[in-house]
């Protein structure tokens, strides 16, 4: 006889923590780089959305010796990680750091995190590694109470389990957000990539003042050579270019105007009266429709002519949060030393609907190193954030290996 099928559903948390490796947790070296990685990116996301300029204290310890199992090299280690930026109202925390896919990142805005997995992903991974609970420690400052969570995730139900919560007063007015967790790891082959990764994120965010101490003790201090921070980006509306069915549909269900130029124009960035009028006849639609009652085929037909329609001006660029040529030249003058630096960062450009901008840098001379393979060393970012891996396939390798 044939036994059916099982069907089971699986939460956000059961699915990230049986495939850690979607999330870049594919090995231990990678488990304690990554790890690092998501926290201090958190927090130089809420040092840069409140433009505060960031104080961030690390520090690694070495819990148990090494051990050489299965997965190679590994050893338990307990990570401190504390910063001065905006902190969290005390009944986010559970959420924050207890439910995967919440985020406060989910928005037409630059910020280096977009999943709401990151550092969620950090401490599940310490959890199930060790299964120690983690401590979340913030205040938003003034006259808040700093508030203390001792919490584990309910993997299976994607939800935090809250084993302590404790209100400390806080007559200085702190403000900002202190983790502590315990993990696993192989210090050994991530450390070099951690203070690359340090080193790096000092060039881009030159504002910032990083004080890191590793395992054995070791401590390196990235002290900030400005004031000045990088702009907040704005939230924008969507630009026609990149839509697809889905959003408008949903934008059209939602919106409270029965006049579909309006509509258009209200919804959608570099979308005003004339634009709005010419798209239409573009798109062979009456102007006088209700948007609420288009039908399934002239939702597709508007879509299909707002992604062909040529006339919209490039996506707005106050949503984007460069580092700047000045800051970048700062940075980089800090973190390498050169005789000769100089920078550029290019005007908007933008594909699909979404903008960007290049931002780029040449240094020469003084204390830079060459490179033992006898290339020109290339320091890569994206959104940012600093790429260590996989240099050999980026078409910046490609573009500078052909340069004499
Ligand atoms: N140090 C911090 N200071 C203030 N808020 C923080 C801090 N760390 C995390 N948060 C808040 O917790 C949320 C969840 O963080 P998490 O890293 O899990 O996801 P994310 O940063 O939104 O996205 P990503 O998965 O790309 O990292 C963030 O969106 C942010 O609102
Ligand atoms: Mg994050």
């Amino acid at each position: 006889m044939r036994v059916p099928e099982e069907f089971e559903e699986l939460s956000p948390s059961e699915f990230f923590w049986r495939h850690k490796d979607l999330a870049g947790f594919t090995n231990p070296m990678r488990a304690i780089y990554g790890t690092i990685r998501e926290l201090v990116e958190n927090s130089l996301d809420a040092a840069e959305v409140h433009e505060i300029p960031l104080k961030l204290h690390l520090k690694v310890t070495r819990l148990e010796e090494e051990q050489k199992g299965e997965e190679g090299r590994q050893e338990t280690l307990h990570l401190h990680i504390e910063d001065n930026a905006g902190g969290i109202s005390r009944e986010k925390i559970p959420n924050a750091f207890g439910r995967v896919l919440v985020s406060s990142k989910y928005r037409l805005r630059q910020s280096r995190g977009l999943f709401g997995l990151g550092g969620k992903m950090a401490l599940i991974y310490g959890q199930s590694m060790t299964h120690e609970p983690f401590t979340i420690r913030s205040s938003v400052g003034k006259r808040n109470p700093i508030v203390e969570y001792t919490m584990m995730v309910d993997i299976e139900k994607n939800t935090p389990r809250i084993l302590k919560r404790r209100r400390l007063q806080n007559p200085g007015g702190w403000r900002g957000t202190v983790i502590d967790l315990t993990t696993r790891g192989d210090w050994a082959h991530a450390k070099q990539k951690v203070v690359e990764y340090l080193t790096n994120t000092a060039i881009a965010a030159p504002y910032a003042s990083i004080f890191f101490e590793d395992p054995d003790g070791a401590q390196y201090r990235f002290e900030p050579v400005t004031t000045d921070m990088p702009k907040p980006p704005t939230e924008t509306r969507p630009h026609p270019s990149g839509l697809d069915v889905e959003s408008l549909k949903r934008l059209a269900t939602a919106t409270k105007t029965t006049n579909l130029p309006t509509f258009l124009c209200r919804q959608f960035q570099r979308i005003g009266p004339v634009t709005a009028k010419k798209l239409l006849q573009f798109a062979g639609m009456h102007p006088r429709k209700d948007p609420h009652k288009l039908t399934r085929e002239e939702l597709i037909q508007l879509t299909n002519s707002m992604n062909s329609f040529t006339d919209f001006k490039a996506p707005e660029a106050s949503c984007l949060s460069p580092v700047g040529a000045k800051q970048l030249e700062a940075g980089m003058r800090k973190q390498l030393k050169p005789a000769f630096v100089t920078t550029l960062a290019r005007k908007p450009s933008s594909y699909s609907g979404f903008p960007f901008i290049v931002e780029a840098g040449v240094a020469y001379g003084g204390e830079i190193q060459p490179n033992t393979s006898g290339k020109i060393p290339i320091i890569r970012f994206a959104n940012k954030i600093p790429l260590l891996l996989d240099e050999g396939s980026d078409v910046v390798r490609k573009v500078v290996d052909a340069v004499n």
